[in-house]
């Protein structure tokens, strides 16, 4: 697919509908010209342009008219659907009220929604507001720094334990977190130490050769391993995103996360969980370590916090962390940092309609009982051999695709491009994992909480198709 050319320039004031088709390739050619984008490579942008246009529901629209079923939720992240627009209502209602003012003072959108947030996440947290998910969790590994600071002044607990193959943001400390190698190489080295892998509970492909349930979550005592290997008293936190979303959906065995939790607790390290994608609903329960009966001392959260409707994250802290900023100016126990964003009253406002709409139109069991039926959906698939494990957990599924099923030799790069491909040009988007040049052959589906079981029957039958197109490995 090349852009067309030749076509006048529309080039929508701030004010107007959305750019209308016959304005496409002059906005293709403005935006060539001009932007430097995100993670994809210009020529293939340049090759098969998308330039979306509106959305309602699960669906987008692009300005030539096509219609696509986003079976992503954008990046993982618009939960409600798009086409809100009483979320444009409550915007403008708070812009004409006051636009902006900065969180050293208070401002009572963000005290609601601050409030909003504490209750479902037990009631005994304080909110510190940022604007993305890597803020968050940078602002959790420097709250924890401080934390660690104030209460064992006689030590140097600054490291994170966290896993390979995990993704946690892209600043240069959230991105020495993640554990993705591929993702790091252009900017290395990162830093010194701070952060310490160890093995993802990746069953599909367990690091440590072994199996469920006779291996007894050998991967969840590693954490172990490591804080005695580093020396406890160096260690401040043990970071980990319940399900792995971005290297392919890796669901661990339900014992994994107690079991860590149990471990960062016996070494008075903070439980730091990344609820970035997997909150709000995107798993089947509000927040995605509810499953399994943890109680962090930090989450961070983001996209499903405001269904991505504006810019808006936190990092929520129980109150015995808390309790250790509070004290008087000349003690100097406040948190040493801002952001200009933080705690925005118009992004704060809509987050908190976001998620009434979550729970108003109960969008958490949608993602539980839809998820299980997409799920079942997607195992059918099994009957091709390009398929070699199918999994997910609410509305949050990966269907990874290999050469072997013996082997596990993943599907090539071309491969998962033809698949994607495919998708794309029967109507639905699809993501791909992220785990670089071995692991990227998993096909991620995280749709809004809103999709419906004919939209799901649809995403199945076009994937079905496209393996069908396949054919067999060779
Ligand atoms: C688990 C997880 N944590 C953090 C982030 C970073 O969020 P952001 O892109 O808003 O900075 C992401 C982004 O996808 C993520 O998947």
């Amino acid at each position: 697919m090349t852009p067309e050319t030749g076509t006048a320039a529309e080039v929508p004031s701030a004010t107007s509908a959305p750019a209308a088709s016959g304005g496409r390739a002059s906005v293709i050619r403005q935006d060539l010209d001009n932007v430097l984008h995100p993670a994809i490579a210009h020529k293939q942008l340049e090759a098969e342009p998308l330039v979306i246009v509106e959305g309602r529901g699960s669906t987008v629209v692009d300005a030539d008219g096509t219609e696509y079923l986003d079976a992503m939720a954008g990046l993982w992240c618009v939960n409600i659907g798009y086409g809100r627009t009483e979320l444009a209502d409550v915007a403008a209602a708070q812009m004409r009220a006051l636009p902006y003012y900065p969180h050293t003072a208070i401002n009572a959108p963000a005290a609601a929604l601050a409030e909003q947030v504490n209750g479902l996440l037990g009631g005994d947290n304080h909110v510190y507001f940022v604007a993305s998910g890597s803020e968050a969790n940078e602002a959790g590994f420097k709250i924890a720094r401080q934390y660690m600071k104030h209460e064992h002044p006689g030590q140097a607990r600054y490291k994170t334990i966290t896993r390979y193959l995990g993704y946690h943001g892209t600043t240069l400390a959230t991105l020495a977190a993640g554990g993705m190698g591929d993702r790091k190489t252009k900017f290395e080295p990162l830093g010194g130490n701070d952060f310490v892998h160890v093995p993802a509970p990746y069953c599909y492909r367990c690091p440590l050769g072994l199996s469920y349930p006779s291996c007894d979550v050998a991967c969840a005592k590693t954490v172990e391993a490591a804080i005695q290997g580093e020396g406890p008293d160096t260690v401040a936190t043990v970071l980990v995103e319940p399900i792995m979303s971005a290297v392919g959906v890796a669901v661990p065995p339900d014992e994994y996360l107690p079991v860590v939790a149990g471990i960062a607790k016996k070494y008075g390290c903070l439980l730091h969980i990344d609820e970035v994608i997997n909150g709000f609903g995107r798993t089947g329960a509000m927040f995605a370590h509810q499953h399994y009966g943890v109680r962090p001392d930090m989450v961070s959260i983001a996209k499903g916090l405001v269904s991505a409707y504006l810019p808006i994250a936190a990092t929520v802290v129980k109150n015995d962390v808390f309790k250790s900023f509070v004290g008087e100016p000349s003690e100097m126990r406040q948190v040493f940092q801002i952001s200009t964003y933080g705690g925005h009253p118009v992004a704060a406002a809509v987050a908190r309609r976001n998620i009434e709409i979550i729970q108003e139109e109960q969008l958490v069991k949608a993602s539980a009982d839809n998820g299980a039926y997409l799920l079942d959906g997607l195992r059918t698939l099994s009957r091709h051999a390009w398929v070699g494990d199918v999994r997910g957990k609410g509305l949050l599924a990966g269907v990874e695709l290999v050469r072997d099923r013996q082997t596990k030799e993943s599907a090539p790069p071309d491969v998962i491009k033809r698949v994607v491909d495919f998708c794309r040009r029967n109507g639905v988007l699809v993501g791909r994992s992220g785990g670089g040049r071995h692991l990227g052959n998993t096909i991620q589906l995280s749709p809004p909480l809103v999709i419906t079981r004919p939209e799901i029957d649809h995403v199945v039958s076009v994937l079905d198709r496209a393996l069908v197109e396949l054919g067999s490995p060779a």
